[in-house]
């Protein structure tokens, strides 16, 4: 939440691209982290120019057109998400301490900013904003007098009194040549260049202007000038950061045609899973998955696995639950982050973490980790983003190599991490001997075929849309499903009330008869998940009575299910078929239609589909 950058370059490096051009093309790629406000600060002749705007960051241009700002080589920029006061003018990003000479930058939430704000009032401080930023940033200035002008050693004084989660990145007007920025709990990269310098919430607030990057740890100070980088720790000693390069480039960030990210993000999916599943394999077709780090004897003796994760990744984690039992005959719990580490659950070195996180910053999904890594747990995350703090902290990784994913609603990285977590469950059950070598083959042959399947689902989109368009007004859909179509159901439940503000639910199929089914009037649109025929066959019929008793009772029924099956055909106003596959790994396949129609829905709506009202990407707050 939040997205933040910084610059500084020397001025004629400065001169090519333009130091407020660097800061609005970095929040132009990180507005999908917040887009409640937006805000610059740069220093220039001895004095810090400011322009901030609430709404999105359009707004912030045109007051920058109306009221251009001088040409600087340093500053800092910022797009909000609101946490403490409303997302007006004067709550947006930077906030002026210092007689207006520092200019300061936050995301996260201080959770003892009002006891610092008192303090701080007692002593004759007036406030401007409800913000806790300002709080931080009153603060800064205060060590930056007591130090005689040091904004590294003002920032790390001010980084030691604050409490809960924050990135701080500050500019001053008397020490032009550098930015300074903290870190507890909350993103933060640093971009190298030659000559200039960058930071950003995540690496897609430079890569227009580099891949070089630089992680850093928890609780420490980062100084960038136009020729170096200096990290310290909180308690002043200093530190170095690990180097990486970002694998991909800033066109993999761009609609690529598309008329939204979502849309484009949806056809992205036949790549996603590709490139999850490449490399994963010797040269003898055994699975090896070299980023995981636990020892192979570790995992053959874990007794329990317990699924951490907040939204579509825990449907995810859903499906993958279904998937591991069945191949490695190992229990599986899924729960939702928020949940877990506060009911006191039982965890021990047996107990293995798989953590699921698109962006590898979901504060509630980080905490959990943590907390499970306390009482003893392994921890594995299976991630998105490259360089982030939960598979950092965690003991081992998979990546899904799904690329950026921009907009809020998540889709690819949804299909890449169910991915994932059929090579976790595989090379689990490879380990144990859950399997033969030819099952697990003809898995990962099935599995290779899925691209060119989910493409097959797009070629088809034409027919979602059209339902989409004819179906804008209604008030509410409900989804069905069972088995890993149940997830599958949940998710299209969610993206529709996500992007299209559409009362929608997802029910288990057979939970329908305890009391959802009261809600079936006539007209009531209910999309239903059909496994295959060709998986347990009770579970189809099953599935095929429930959409003959909503059906019953007056609903519109959509159907997504296997190319070929006649039995939903009578009972079903429409029919999305998909190609067929194995039924554990239909939910790559089923998901799509649902995807598709909620975009379109949304679009038809004319809402933006990928900046969504009151959401943010990157849930970096609990
Ligand atoms: C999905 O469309 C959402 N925007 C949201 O539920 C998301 O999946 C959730 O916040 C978890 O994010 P993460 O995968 O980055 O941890």
């Amino acid at each position: 939440m939040c997205g933040i950058v910084g610059y500084i370059g020397l001025p004629e490096k400065t001169s090519q691209h333009g130091a407020l051009d660097v800061l609005l093309e970095g929040l132009r790629r990180l507005e999908y982290r917040g887009y409640d406000s937006a805000g610059v600060a740069t220093v220039a002749s001895g004095t810090v120019s400011m322009r901030k705007k609430s709404g999105k960051l359009a707004n912030l241009l045109s007051e920058i057109e109306a009221e251009p700002m001088t040409e600087a080589s340093v500053g800092i920029g910022h797009t909000r998400w609101a946490t403490h006061g409303a997302p007006n003018d004067l709550n947006a990003h930077p906030h002026l301490a210092d007689g207006d000479k520092l200019a300061v930058i936050h995301n996260g939430i201080i959770e003892n900013f009002a006891q610092l704000k008192a303090k701080l009032v007692s002593t004759g401080e007036t406030f401007a904003s409800e913000t806790d930023t300002e709080v931080a940033a009153k603060l800064i200035a205060q060590h930056f007098t007591a130090t005689g002008g040091d904004l590294t050693e003002a920032m790390r004084l001010a980084a030691n009194q604050l409490e809960g989660a924050f990135t701080l990145l500050a500019v001053h007007a008397d020490q032009p040549d550098r930015v300074v920025a903290s870190r507890r709990n909350s993103p933060l990269v640093v971009g190298l260049g030659d000559g200039e310098n960058f930071l950003g919430s995540d690496v897609s607030g430079f890569i227009d202007f580099t891949r070089e990057a630089v992680e850093l740890e928890q609780d420490q100070v980062v100084t960038i000038t136009t020729d170096d980088v200096a990290i310290i720790n909180f308690d002043g000693s200093p530190a170095e950061g690990k180097r990486f390069s970002v694998n991909w480039d800033a066109a993999a960030a761009e609609k690529g045609g598309f008329g939204t990210f979502m849309e484009k993000e949806i056809h992205d999916q036949p790549k996603a899973v590709e490139d999850t599943l490449l490399g994963r394999t010797d040269a003898s077709g055994r699975l090896v998955l070299d980023e995981l780090r636990i020892d192979p004897e570790e995992l053959k003796n874990i007794s329990k696995i317990i699924v951490l994760a907040c939204g579509t990744s825990a449907y995810a984690g859903m499906v993958a639950k279904y998937a591991i039992e069945h191949w490695v005959r190992v229990p599986v719990e899924v729960e939702l982050s928020h949940e877990f580490r506060y009911r006191d659950p039982i965890i021990d070195d047996s107990t293995l973490i798989v953590s699921l996180s698109q962006s590898g910053e979901t504060m509630d999904t980080l905490m959990a980790v943590r907390y499970a890594k306390e009482q003893g747990a392994r921890t594995l995350a299976i991630c998105n983003t490259n360089g982030s703090t939960i598979p950092r902290e965690s003991d081992a990784v998979l990546y899904t190599h799904a690329g950026p994913e921009i907009a809020v609603a998540s889709t690819k990285a949804f299909l890449a991490q169910i991915t994932a977590s059929y090579l976790l469950g595989l090379y689990m059950a490879q380990l144990r001997g859950k399997l033969f070598q030819g099952e697990i083959d003809d898995i990962l042959a099935d599995l290779h075929k899925i691209p060119g399947k989910i493409q097959e689902v797009l070629d088809g989109g034409e027919q979602i849309r059209e339902l989409a368009r004819e179906m804008a007004q209604a008030p509410s859909v409900l989804f069905l499903g069972r088995h890993v179509g149940y997830p599958v159901a949940m998710e299209g439940a969610l993206k529709l009330k996500e992007i299209a503000y559409i009362h929608a639910e997802g029910f288990a199929a057979g939970e329908l008869k305890h009391g959802p089914i009261a809600l079936i009037d006539q007209g009531q649109p209910v999309f239903v998940v059909v496994p295959s025929p060709h998986g347990r066959d009770s579970l189809h019929a099953k599935v095929v009575s429930n959409i003959q008793e909503v059906r019953a009772r007056g609903a519109k029924t959509i159907t997504v299910a296997e190319a070929g099956d006649a039995d939903v055909v009578d009972y079903s106003e429409q029919v999305f078929y998909v190609p067929e596959t194995q039924p554990l790994l239909m939910p790559l396949l089923t998901t799509v239609p649902l995807q598709i129609f909620a975009c379109a829905l949304a679009a038809e709506k004319g809402y933006d589909v990928d900046q969504p009202r009151n959401l943010a990407k990157s849930v970096t707050v609990e």
